[in-house]
Order: structure tokens, then sequence, then C-alpha cells
């Protein structure tokens, strides 16, 4: 694993939208992984600024997001389908049809979890994947005991996910109780990671995936095998190293 430390969120944000971009400028047809929760949304910010500024065009991009909750609607404003719109899709050039993520309300989730690992497939595969952690070492959503020979699929929600994030939604009962995430392997087979994290809150579970046993006790230390993962931290993250 690479670490990048930096100041703040602000550089942790420009730092790995500049590797974005260069990516996007070297690959011939682009496909980005995409994350949600708050520590992706000042890169998203970043990014928009790029197009904006004529630095970068996504015409040529293709995107798969990690996970989505169970039970929402795309035009639920707690949807993960609804935060990528909304905090990148609508405001950058590219083509809503080459965008894709879980679908949390189809009639037979099995299958939906099937089709996403062909379309991920089909596309190539995904060439950058980017990632945060949630404190109890989850990546998508791939709570605490997941196999890591998995593929997509559906998950419980930890509990602990559940309240971490309630702050999104009105209160803790609505936040639903499934997932549906790309699964360890999914994620294994990205030819680069950019991992991100921000804050003191976060320093102990980087310590753990940086420097902890590999066990799928805690799902991030997996990426500990892969050969190409870069660590954009700040340095409060980054405090227990
Ligand atoms: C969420 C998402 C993850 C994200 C993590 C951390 O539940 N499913 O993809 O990385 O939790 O979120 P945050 O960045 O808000 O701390």
């Amino acid at each position: 694993m690479q670490l990048k430390t930096v100041e703040n969120y602000e550089e942790m944000s420009r730092v790995a939208c500049s590797v974005i971009i260069q990516r996007i400028q070297q690959l011939e047809n682009p496909v980005l992984g995409l994350a949600t929760g708050s520590t992706p949304e000042g890169l998203y910010k970043q990014m928009i600024e790029q197009y904006k500024q004529k630095n970068v065009s996504f015409e040529s991009v293709r995107t798969f997001n990690l996970d989505e909750y169970v039970g929402l609607t795309k035009e639920n404003e707690q949807s993960y389908d609804f935060y990528m719109k909304d905090n990148l899709f609508q405001h950058i050039d590219i083509d809503q049809a080459n965008t894709h993520l879980p679908n949390g309300v189809a009639a037979d989730l099995d299958k939906e979890c099937i089709d996403y690992e062909a379309r991920i497939e089909q596309a190539g595969g995904i060439d950058v994947q980017v990632l945060g952690i949630g404190l109890n070492g989850h990546i998508g959503f791939n709570e605490p005991g997941t196999n890591f020979s998995s593929r997509t699929h559906i998950i419980d929600l930890a509990p602990s996910t559940r309240k971490a994030n309630a702050r999104f939604f009105e209160d803790l009962a609505e936040v639903p109780e499934k997932a549906i995430t790309m699964g360890i392997e999914t994620i294994m087979q990205s030819k680069e990671i950019l991992l991100l994290v921000s804050g003191e809150k976060k320093a102990e579970a980087v310590s753990r995936m940086i420097k902890g046993e590999i066990s799928e006790e805690f799902p991030a230390s997996i990426l500990q095998k892969h050969p190409n993962v870069t660590v954009i931290g700040d340095e409060a993250a980054l405090s227990l190293l």
C-alpha cells in the first residue's frame, strides 16, 4: 500500500481528483468505481470544478458505484442514486447511460446482483476504484464477517453502520436494514484503488486496515493484498500509524 499524507480534507480531495483526471486522460475508455458517504463529497466538488474549468471531460467515462440501499427508489433523497446525481452526475458531461448503480428496488435482487457483476465485466472491469472506510472496517457495505471471495450481494447492515448513517435520515428507524454491495472480490479486482480517509475518528480503522491482521472480521484489511492501493489521508486520520 502506498500512503499519501495530506494536510486536510481539502487537500485529500484535490489530490484524489488529480489522480482521477490523470487516469481519465490516460485511458481510452476509463471505468471509475465510485463511493458515497461524506468522504468523497469534496472529491466530487473538485471534479465538477475541473470540468467547469474545461480541464477534463467525462464523455468517455463509465462509472459503477459500490453500493445502494435496498428498498429506496432513485427518487428517494437518501438513495445513493440520488446522491450521485446530486453530488456529481448532473453537473458534468457524463452520459447518464454510462453511470451504473445497483438497483435496490429490483423485483429480483439476486438477479440484480448477477447482472451488476456482468455489467462490470462487460465494461472491462474497474480501472480506478474510489473507496472510503467505515468505522468497523467496512468497504462498500461489506460488513465484518463478509466472505473475502464475495461478489455483488445483499447484506444485512450492522447496527453500528445504521447508527453511523442515521445522520443522513430523519431517524434511525428510516435507515434501511439491507443493502446491495459489490463484494470484496469485486473490489479487489479493480486495477487500482484510491482509499480516502479524513479525520481523527477514522484513525483507528486506518491503523487496523494497514497494520492489523488480515481477517474477514475487518474487511478493509484485505486491501493489504491488493497490488495497487493508494491511501490518501489527512494527518488526523493517519495519526496512529
Ligand atoms: C458508508 C458507505 C461506504 C463509505 C462508509 C464511510 O456506509 N457505504 O461506502 O465508505 O460508509 O462513510 P463516510 O465517508 O461518510 O464516513
